[in-house]
């Protein structure tokens, strides 16, 4: 099933799908093994800096494999795309999804870019996610700025995007204090866009506003911070604690690591729908 079909089913059911950023072979192999041993579907994302780091042709490759290898139903995202050569080259490559995020641009300049975007994604019929409202970054002093719902509307309707990130309380990286989403807000605007709503920012959220803004009609979660938390806090002390310069017998513990936390992000998710 096409990615952007899913989250509209997502969208209807009132379940959501855990997007998980992955950096090298290992946290890959981590975040398609939980999808495996939860029995779920996932979509693998890359940032940017994780093309460049991996460049595009082996990030692409490695995800497509690593998805065949594990046998998971998972699509292929670029996440917070704002090169546009960029976002057109993942489209041209084969991603499954995109997203063009030019959320801190004039909201016009945004509608523009965003639907050029919708217009050269068209060709191959993938899912584009929009972002529209800022989503804070924690390591920066910003305020908060929510999407309100007769924007996120007419943002929807001038572009044509199947997905939209939303500000709604969330942002990236670890919280300083716990947030505190806008469940309300979400489902006000769930309620007049045709879009699928996208969190961004999860880390750090507690599991209880996670559920809540699944069942306000949130059906895309995403999940970067924490996986490389755990994994690279697993990596620091077992290197403390042994010798051993073999990689391949030190990586696979600090694989398991972000396998175990992404296994209880997914349950998390999984277990909204059933509340
Ligand atoms: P966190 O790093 O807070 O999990 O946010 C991830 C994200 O939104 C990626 O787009
Ligand atoms: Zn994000
Ligand atoms: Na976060």
């Amino acid at each position: 099933m096409k990615l952007q079909e899913k989250l509209l089913l997502n969208k209807k059911e009132g379940k959501a799908l855990l997007a998980t950023n992955f950096y090298n072979y290992e946290t890959l192999t981590a975040v398609l093994t939980a999808a495996k041993e939860t029995d779920s579907s996932l979509i693998v994302q890359l940032s940017e800096s994780s093309i460049h780091y991996l460049g595009l042709d082996m990030a692409y490759k490695m995800a497509r494999a690593g998805l065949a290898k594990h046998e998971v139903e998972g699509w292929i995202h670029l996440d917070h795309g704002q090169n546009t050569d960029l976002v057109k080259a993942c489209i041209d490559i084969g991603f499954d999804s995109v997203m063009i995020d030019a959320s801190e641009k004039p909201i016009t300049e945004n509608v523009e870019i965003t639907k050029s975007i919708v217009n050269y994604a068209a060709a191959k019929d993938i899912n584009v996610e929009a972002e529209l409202g800022y989503i804070a970054k924690l390591d920066q002093q910003q305020k908060m700025v929510y999407t309100q719902p007769d924007e996120a509307k007419s943002f929807v309707d001038q572009t044509g995007v199947n997905a939209l990130a939303i500000a709604v309380g969330s942002a990236h990286g670890f919280y300083k204090t716990t947030p505190n989403l806008q469940i309300d807000l979400i489902g006000e605007i769930n309620a007049v866009t045709n879009a699928a709503l996208v969190l961004h920012g999860s880390s750090g959220i507690p599991a209880d506003q996670i559920q809540a803004a699944v069942r306000q009609g949130i059906t895309k979660i995403n999940l970067a911070t924490e996986i490389k938390n755990a994994f690279m806090l697993k990596l620091k002390a077992h290197m403390n604690a042994t010798d051993e310069i073999d990689l391949r017998k030190v990586f696979p513990v600090a694989t398991e690591a972000a396998k175990n936390l992404v296994k209880e992000k997914i349950n998390v998710i999984n277990d909204a729908s059933l509340i």
